[in-house]
């Protein structure tokens, strides 16, 4: 159970609308129903905002009731859908999307995504004064601030179950595989995948990576006749596919590696309670905040308490994966 910050409202809201923006994360639907179910049962009108930033600089918005978000806990993806925006990046176009919620007189604005839709969520509140509270929904586990994002569990849940079958395979024929989870430019879905399934190596953008060192681990764990099956996890890095290099410099040493890129299956399907629960907890507390004034602030969550942390302290720093994590990888080898 979270400990949950206790608020004292000191504002009167009539209207606030919710968006997602970015790449979807599971459990942005318990998020967006936490947010609808909370400010209704406080008396405030809710409007959803339609495909993130690209919805809102046109307009495409909705009046959401209690029903809108019936059944949606427990499904992946988002009931508002998402979208990447560039034309959010100009002042200009963030100038418009305020003139229309303040058409629509909204006096709120709740943004689940990552750290871009962060960014254009702390510059609309900045420039506008529109109260903005945002909430780190991304796969990516890679926001300041929080310990936690909405939708890494279900993630690294799926990348596991996957990498346990793939487990079998790799087994039965002796077979090294290489997997490669999503994450961006962060290693945290790739860290904690690999401990959970037992990877022989895990492959992260935070550490250099020794071709030579796994090529001498690989042969031997052959001549102590352990067999040349093993599981190296592989975090994609900027670009999707950097696997398929490894592979190659690989088979130059005499490896005859598999690869089995995950992709997008570790952003879909339903999420798990703890998702659910995290997201839940998260977007009733957004409404509480923008209740209680506060403004350019994501919910967070730090040692199990919710709590505010100012988005520009958000957006300054960058979430390091901490060294004991990496050592435990190493630590856990054969
Ligand atoms: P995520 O939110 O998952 O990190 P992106 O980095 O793609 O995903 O950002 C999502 C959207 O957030 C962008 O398409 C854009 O609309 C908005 N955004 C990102 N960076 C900025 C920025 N510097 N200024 C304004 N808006 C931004
Ligand atoms: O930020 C979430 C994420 O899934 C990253 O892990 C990945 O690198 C990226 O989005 C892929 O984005 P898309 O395929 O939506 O462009």
């Amino acid at each position: 159970m979270y400990k949950l910050p206790s608020l004292e409202a000191v504002k009167d809201l009539k209207a606030i609308a919710i968006l997602t923006s970015g790449g979807d994360a599971p459990g942005m639907n318990p998020a967006i129903r936490g947010v609808v179910r909370s400010a209704l049962n406080h008396g405030i009108r809710v409007y959803g905002i339609n495909r993130g930033y690209s919805g809102l600089i046109i307009g495409d918005i909705w009046e959401m009731n209690s029903r809108s978000v019936s059944n949606i806990v427990q499904r992946g993806g988002t009931l508002l859908k998402s979208d990447r925006c560039e034309a959010f990046k100009d002042p200009a176009v963030r100038h418009q999307a305020a003139e229309i919620l303040r058409e629509h007189e909204i006096d709120g604005l709740v943004v689940i995504g990552g750290d871009g839709s962060l960014t254009g969520a702390s510059l609309l509140a900045e420039e506008s004064g529109i109260p903005v509270v945002g909430l780190p929904g991304t796969i990516d586990n890679d926001i300041h601030g929080t310990d936690d994002t909405i939708g890494f569990d279900t993630a690294i849940n799926t990348a596991l179950e996957a990498i346990d079958r793939i487990r079998d395979t790799a087994l039965s024929h002796e077979r090294l595989f290489l997997v490669e989870v999503m994450g961006r430019n962060s290693g945290f879905i790739a860290t904690q995948v690999g401990i959970a399934c037992g990877a022989e190596m895990v492959v992260i953008p935070e550490v250099e990576f020794k071709l030579e060192a796994l090529c001498f681990q690989l042969a031997n764990n052959r001549v102590k006749g352990e067999g040349s099956s093993g599981i190296i996890v592989v975090a994609e890095g900027p670009r999707p596919g950097l696997t398929y290099r490894l592979a190659q410099q690989l088979e130059e040493h005499e490896q005859t590696p598999r690869v089995c890129i995950l992709g997008h299956i570790q952003r879909g399907g339903s999420p798990t309670s703890h998702d659910r629960v995290l997201a839940s907890c998260m977007g009733a507390t957004a409404v509480d905040y923008l209740r209680a004034g506060y403004t350019s602030i994501m919910v967070g969550v730090q040692n199990g308490q919710i709590l505010d942390v100012p988005l520009r302290e958000v957006l300054e720093r960058k979430k390091q994966l901490a060294p004991e994590w990496i050592q435990m990888t190493a630590l856990l080898h054969k």
